[in-house]
């Protein structure tokens, strides 16, 4: 078989999306109903962080668990990673030993060189440059919430023409929206600050008709199904917190906002989320918010990714 990675959301086609979705679901009732699913029995999952994590940390070692494999955790400080040693040396030992890797760093140019020398699949656990777990989780918390068939199914066509508001930073979350919009073929409204828009070629995405730049983020939230935001400064970026507090003051989700958007739209943050910040405590903790269901939803699908890539289209 030959190894897929998961390292942007463009490396799966919209064909594999549906049938991750379909899996997460039924993963998910599995879980729910405490039946035991051990598809993974002695496989081995390596989680290494660079970057500090809570959900995708407790989401891939739960799951991996859950579905009967193990689980090592790595950090820089723990491995030879922050002793320098080469990336590429890192990845041929690394993936003798195990059968899935999921790494959490800073540029996806470090992701690539791993995957490139690994004999087993990788997973972006977030990079500077995308978080392609958390956008699957997302659509599958969508759908699971507007857009499933009448058997409970979620139906990817739902998301055709719909239309998902980015307001705040140019980052690795609104780069993997906009793959996503690309492929599932929904629409972006993004408004970022000046100075922190997304560039359209490190998102990687071929034209520009799948999203729309709004200058003033109720602009961007007007008619849309969902409305999304993350912190004003993501991980990496610290020494600009100051500079982007100011810029960034007026890109706050408020109950204003969510009430341009459609009657039943839906709020989701990936978190760790700033009250006061970037949204408000109104809107994160209140009715139209499924950000919970988010948080979890990110095990179901990322064990559904874990089982696909490790085991293909399970019958
Ligand atoms: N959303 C997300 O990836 O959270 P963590 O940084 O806690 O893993
Ligand atoms: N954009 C944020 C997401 C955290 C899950 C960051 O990269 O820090």
């Amino acid at each position: 078989m030959t190894i897929r990675h998961f390292l942007q959301f463009s490396d799966f086609s919209a064909d594999e999306y549906g049938w991750l979705f379909a899996r997460a679901a039924i993963i998910k009732k599995k879980f729910k109903a405490y039946e035991k699913y051990h598809p993974l029995a002695d496989r081995t999952l390596a989680m290494i962080f660079e970057k500090a994590s809570t959900r995708t940390r407790v989401s891939f070692e739960a799951g991996m668990y859950q579905l009967g494999g193990s689980v090592m955790h790595l950090t820089t400080g723990d491995s030879q990673l922050g002793r320098a040693e080469p990336i590429e040396d890192s990845a041929k030992v690394i993936s003798r030993m195990v059968d899935l890797v999921m790494i959490r760093t800073f540029g996806q140019d470090k992701l690539e060189s791993f995957a490139a020398h690994s004999r087993v699949p990788v997973i972006n656990g977030l990079t500077n440059e995308f978080h392609p777990c958390q956008i699957l989780a997302d659509l599958f918390t969508l759908l699971e919430h507007r857009g499933c068939d009448s058997q409970g199914k979620p139906d990817p066509s739902f998301l055709k023409g719909k239309v998902v508001a980015w307001v705040g930073d140019g980052n690795n979350m609104a780069n993997t929206w906009l793959q996503a919009a690309e492929l599932l073929g929904f629409t972006v409204h993004l408004s970022t600050p000046s100075g922190y828009e997304v560039d359209q070629a490190v998102a990687g995405i071929r034209s520009p008709d799948s999203y729309k730049v709004f200058k003033d983020p109720m602009d961007a939230c007007r008619g849309a199904h969902l409305v999304t935001t993350d912190v004003w400064t993501s991980m990496g970026y610290e020494a600009e917190n100051e500079e982007r507090r100011k810029a960034f003051a007026d890109w706050r989700v408020g109950t204003d906002m969510m009430r341009v958007a459609q009657p039943d739209a839906l709020f989701m943050h990936c978190l760790p989320a700033h009250r006061g910040e970037e949204v408000d405590a109104d809107v994160i903790d209140g009715p139209q918010s499924v950000v919970w269901d988010e948080a979890e939803n990110r095990m179901h699908a990322q064990k559904a990714l874990m089982e696909f890539l490790l085991l293909g289209k399970v019958t």
